[in-house]
């Protein structure tokens, strides 16, 4: 067992760490211990440049180490050096396995209020320009433009037809959507499918997508509790629904809930009072809000459900019929 006396900062860990990893120490025989002062000069000094022979370490994990270095938890230390041998020894891309209980810890850390979190940019630097639906989904795989990566399974980008003359756009994907890495595969997309047969129309010929791209939960014991997202996640993921309305340019453009009517109706609008109305705004002609499928599901009893879904099928019938 060796023990390393750092300082408690990200530098003072790279550079014992570096070293360790050069003489090949194992996670296991490594006991980290805070310590105020620096650690000896010459270790630093032999250490400032990487040791010839050393592998390069992903640039993803240098951030999200660097994040995580700044959290209070002393068992930081020992997190980051497992995790970094890992990358090093067994699996380059293990910070893209995002059901890794140490990557998953890692995350937490680095998420935590405690850490300097870098300032979410949003997704705009992830879109290439002019792009159409394949390559947006493409890129939008790859998208770390606000915290909700982190956590998630996976990007759920809007799914059908690229050229689709109506566009619904929802909240944001719920626990199935995010396993399956579809929109509206789990309760709510079972009432909108049952709605949408109501109406006659083919879910086929729609595009669906939501306001915000990644699943944003609570961990409950083994459940996980959907979060409504912040206004600084919508913002952040906004770009991604701009560039598939611009994609796309549906002639009927539809709300389902607040989240997203207030995304293209402004602040103000309230689903109760403003929907089931046609309006033209700069995404489409036709644009209409109406309730958000789940809010069928969350009605008290069931005569306040069968009423809720009753205007949902009312206002999807104005659709269907535009
Ligand atoms: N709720 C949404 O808003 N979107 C989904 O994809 C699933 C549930
Ligand atoms: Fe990017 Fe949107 Fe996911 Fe945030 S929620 S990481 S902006 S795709």
């Amino acid at each position: 067992m060796r023990t390393v006396e750092i300082e408690p900062t990200f530098e003072s860990w790279q550079t014992a760490a570096r070293l360790l990893l050069r003489d090949g120490v194992p996670p296991a025989d490594v006991r980290w211990r805070e310590i105020a002062q620096p650690v000896q000069p010459s270790l630093v000094a032999e250490a400032t440049a990487p040791p010839p022979g050393v592998v390069k370490v992903p640039r993803q994990f240098l951030d999200v180490a660097r994040r995580a270095a700044a959290a209070p938890d002393p068992t930081r230390w020992q997190l980051l050096y497992e995790t970094l041998w890992r990358v090093v020894h067994q699996n380059h891309d293990l910070l893209a396995d995002t059901r890794d209980p140490a990557v998953r810890r890692l995350s937490a850390l680095a998420a935590s209020p405690g850490a300097g979190s870098r300032e979410a940019e949003g997704a705009a630097p992830f879109i290439p320009a002019g792009a159409g639906i394949t390559e947006l989904r493409a890129a939008a795989a790859r998208c770390t433009g606000c915290d909700l990566y982190r956590h998630a399974t996976q990007t759920v980008f809007g799914l059908g037809a690229a050229g689709a003359r109506i566009v619904m756009v929802g909240e944001q994907p719920g626990d199935q959507e995010d396993l399956k890495g579809a929109p509206f595969v789990g309760p709510a997309g079972e009432v909108l499918d049952r709605a949408l047969a109501d109406v006659g129309l083919d879910r086929q010929s729609l595009y669906v997508t939501n306001a915000v791209k990644h699943f944003k939960f609570e961990e409950r014991g083994k459940r996980r509790i959907h979060q409504t997202p912040r206004a600084n996640e919508i913002a952040a993921c906004r770009p991604w629904l701009e560039a598939e309305l611009a994609a796309i340019h549906p002639e009927i453009l539809v709300c389902l809930g607040a989240t997203a009517a207030r995304i293209v109706f402004g602040d103000s609008f309230r689903i109760t009072r403003d929907r089931g109305r046609f309006a033209p705004t700069r995404w489409a002609p036709k644009t209409i809000a109406t309730y958000h499928p789940s809010a069928v599901l969350r009605g008290q009893d069931e005569a306040e459900q069968a009423q809720l879904y009753a205007m949902l099928v009312d206002d999807l019938r104005k659709i269907a019929t535009a």
